[in-house]
């Protein structure tokens, strides 16, 4: 801990705080015209980019615009987050609503939010998302006999996925009028839509399709990720939708330059700044270079650039050469794990304990590579240095990390609020550390609750799974049961008869 104490520091790779953000003045300039249109007419804009160009730093600048505006301090901000778990039933569309309720409570608000209708509006919303997460969702987990890991699942009254859109499209409307009687815009904003499961997406097209006026919603979608992609799908329906795009590219040589005095202090010359921005200046390489120039104690010359950037694959790459020890083995004990990270299985996952806890938590964030998430979640600072980690990992570390990591979900059950992402962060480890027996039945049973949700995509993925895992322990008549289940779902997700949207 102490060593790691003495390494702390370099910038981290967290989305820029809005008051560092740096250049990007046109695309500022491109969403503030959107901005000002959504009074009249609810407005939807995607900020799209590969990984590390800076999207949701953009998107942390825009929701500081907004409040910056003559008023603004008036006008809510709501913002969610997705990430990469399958099946987590419109997390980022219940956080959103979380978001507002805090709002309503807080006294800057309070005046507009307060209505009578606005507070039943979040009520019912509320109600109806948890209803329809029901079937899938366990009211309570309970280990069993031999540490068997069982979910106790609601039976409440089945609520479809009409009851969810109509709830939530009311509570924008509601949102709206109450925008628009005082003459303000409340923005909705949404990072990382290209992980979102089918079903949010549908949600997310089925709301821009009718956004009302007083609403900005702005979300951020990675390009470039290879075939299959969200963004590939989605491209589509922002197509159709008439979404507009603002694309991010890489920084010029002004923008480079400001971003070194900034948020490293140093100053750039012309020569240096021309060589970054010809090799590919994304944010998160200029961030990876700068770090390492700080690290080594090096003067940002274009000569000890162009070494920098040979010295290493990627910007990731570059990090993690440099990276001390402790922390390097900190992200990779944590690399398995699916975001959020809750501090229990952090803590659990390191081996740390009492007074050790509090200290990881202040440490998670002194060394750059992590974030703290609003919910006192933690996650990697930049979802690139997480890939870079897992990818690094060895066949036998990955296994026993993850055999790691589901001893520690076990344990840590009752402490977790989270009770979806439990299951299927435990469904995921379990088949990753090879315990097929464990991993079969939990798919298994958890793809069946998929399937009837009608979320055939995550159902297909993890009856894949327990087919997999059937197959590996060499039971035949489990397998057979699974090979069942994934045929009557292909039926579903590609036969000709597709359920009404
Ligand atoms: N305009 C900017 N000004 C300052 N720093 C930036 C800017 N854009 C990105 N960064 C930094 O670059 C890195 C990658 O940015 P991020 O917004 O996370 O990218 P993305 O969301 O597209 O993957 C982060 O460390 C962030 O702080
Ligand atoms: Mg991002």
């Amino acid at each position: 801990m102490d060593e790691m104490q003495q390494q702390a520091g370099g910038v981290s790779y967290a989305p820029s705080p809005p008051e560092e953000f740096c250049g990007r003045q046109e695309e500022l300039e491109q969403l503030s015209a959107i901005l000002s249109q959504a009074g009249e007419h609810g407005q939807t804009v995607v900020i799209s980019g590969p990984p590390g160009i800076g999207k949701s730093s953009l998107l942390n600048r825009l929701a500081y615009e907004v409040q910056e505006r003559p008023g603004g301090r008036q006008s809510p901000v709501l913002r969610a987050e997705v990430f990469d778990l399958p099946g987590m039933i419109f997390s980022a569309f219940r956080e959103l609503l979380n978001d507002l309720r805090r709002s309503s409570a807080s006294a800057r608000f309070g005046s507009i939010l307060d209505a009578e209708s606005m507070k039943e509006a979040i009520r019912y919303a509320d109600d109806v998302f948890e209803k329809y997460a029901a079937p899938v969702e366990p009211v309570g987990l309970l280990p069993k006999a031999g540490e068997e890991i069982v979910g106790v699942f609601a039976r409440s009254p089945e609520v479809g996925y009409d009851r969810v859109y109509q709830a939530f499209e009311e509570l924008l409307r509601e949102l709206g009028r109450e925008m628009s009687m005082t003459g303000h815009v409340a923005a909705v904003l949404l990072d990382d839509v290209h992980l979102a499961s089918s079903h949010d997406r549908r949600l997310l097209r089925d709301v821009v399709r009718d956004l009302p006026p007083g609403i900005l919603l702005a979300f951020t979608c990675r390009t470039e990720d290879g075939a299959g992609s969200g963004y590939v799908t989605m491209q589509e329906e922002i197509r159709d939708l008439g979404i507009r795009e603002v694309q991010l590219h890489g920084m010029q040589r002004h923008e480079i330059q400001e971003l070194g005095e900034r948020r490293f202090h140093v100053s750039i010359d012309d020569a240096a700044a021309g060589l970054l921005a010809e090799s590919s200046g994304d944010p998160f390489g200029l961030m990876a270079c700068f770090n390492a120039l700080r690290n080594r104690g090096l003067a940002p010359s274009r000569e000890n650039i162009a070494d920098v950037i040979a010295g290493a694959n990627d910007p990731a790459g570059l990090v993690f050469a440099a990276l001390p020890e402790p922390v390097k083995a900190w992200t990779e004990d944590l690399c398995v794990l699916n975001p959020p990270f809750p501090v229990p299985v952090m803590a659990c996952m390191l081996d740390l304990q009492g007074a050790d806890v509090t200290l990881m938590t202040d440490r998670m964030q002194e060394n750059g590579m992590f974030r703290r998430l609003p919910g006192g979640e933690y996650a990697f600072a930049h979802p690139l240095l997480q890939e870079h980690c897992r990818h690094d990992l060895s066949e036998d570390a990955r296994v026993a990390l993850n055999a790691r990591a589901a001893d520690c979900f076990e344990h840590s059950i009752h402490r977790l609020p989270g009770r979806l992402y439990v299951l299927l962060s435990l469904a995921d480890h379990l088949f990753h550390a090879r315990e097929y027996g464990k991993a079969t039945d939990l798919n298994l049973e958890i793809g069946l609750r998929f399937h009837h949700r009608d979320d055939h995509d995550t159902a297909l993925m993890l009856t894949e799974r327990a087919v997999v895992s059937a197959g590996r322990l060499g039971d035949d008549a489990l397998l057979a049961v699974a090979e069942r289940q994934r045929d009557l779902i292909r039926q579903k997700v590609s036969g000709p008869v597709r359920p009404a949207q």
